[in-house]
């Protein structure tokens, strides 16, 4: 498979490349659309390990990450989940979005990110140890959580954590062009686009343009799609549903485009 693109920002690569050499917890933090899980593919594919990625969502449960029984024929048999394959193989679990899982998965966090590094399996009675290999990596999205999913600070303070935030305007305008092969006017437009809807805090947004969606726009353009409609579709549409704001979005597109 070929090397996933990751336009490195700051430090991050060092910092991963240490907290897996100390068996150590990565949390990264930052608001959607910022590199993370990019970042994640690519860290994994460089150091040659395998991937375990799990979206969670409000019914991901420690099942779900550990395994379970299922019925086969007239035996009942146990399916290691995620989580399981990933400490005994020695790969990368990757929980995406974890905040959002059901409690019960950090019981299940606990002794894999202290110095048991291990995991226990209640229903098969089953306790194992990490692989030396075996590196635990989550990603959390501290703005849109306002108010209820929140990562408890006793499970904030087991991981090394990491912020992502927007890159600067150079960098993101690098990004777009390497991930569409968009013009590198198209793109300096769209970064500074970006970039003034990121100022733009009278808005009120719950989650402001990210990179994904200024990728989203340049790929639009490129393949023919006239290039207002394409940042009105790519851009303000999946940013609001006011219909207020939303004017507000086209107009700024076209005074910007
Ligand atoms: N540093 C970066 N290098 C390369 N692509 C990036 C970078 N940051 C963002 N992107 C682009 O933005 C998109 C969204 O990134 P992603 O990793 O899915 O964000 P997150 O996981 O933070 O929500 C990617 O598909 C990629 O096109
Ligand atoms: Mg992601």
């Amino acid at each position: 498979m070929k090397n996933p693109y990751y336009k490195i920002i700051d430090q991050e690569e060092t910092i991963f490349e240490h907290v897996y050499k100390n068996k150590l917890p990565l949390l990264i933090k930052g608001p959607t659309g910022t590199g993370k899980s990019r970042f994640v593919e690519y860290m994994a594919h460089k150091m040659g390990k395998k991937l375990y990625t799990v979206a969670c969502h409000e019914e991901t449960s420690a099942t779900d990450l550990i395994g379970r029984y299922i019925i086969k024929g007239a035996e009942t048999v146990w399916i290691d989940g995620p989580m399981t394959k990933a400490v005994r193989e020695g790969a990368i679990l990757y929980l995406d979005e974890v905040a959002e899982a059901r409690p019960d998965i950090i019981v299940a966090l606990h002794s894999l990110t202290d110095h048991r590094r291990t995991l226990f399996i209640d229903k098969t009675g089953e306790t194992i140890p990490a692989d030396d290999s075996f590196m635990l990596v989550a990603t959390y999205n501290p703005g849109y959580q306002k108010g209820f999913k929140e990562l408890k600070p006793s499970t904030r303070q087991r991981f090394v954590s990491l912020s992502f935030i927007y890159p600067e305007n150079k960098v993101e305008t690098e990004i777009l062009i390497n991930e569409t092969g968009s013009e590198e006017d198209i793109a300096k437009k769209l970064v500074k686009m970006g970039a003034k809807i990121r100022n733009l805090t009278e808005l009120g947004l719950a989650e402001t343009v990210s990179t994904r969606l200024l990728v989203d726009a340049a790929i639009l353009i490129k393949s023919g799609l006239p290039q207002r409609l394409s940042c009105n579709v790519a851009i303000a549409e999946p940013l609001t549903d006011d219909e207020d704001t939303l004017e507000a979005l086209k107009d700024l597109i076209s005074l910007s485009i």
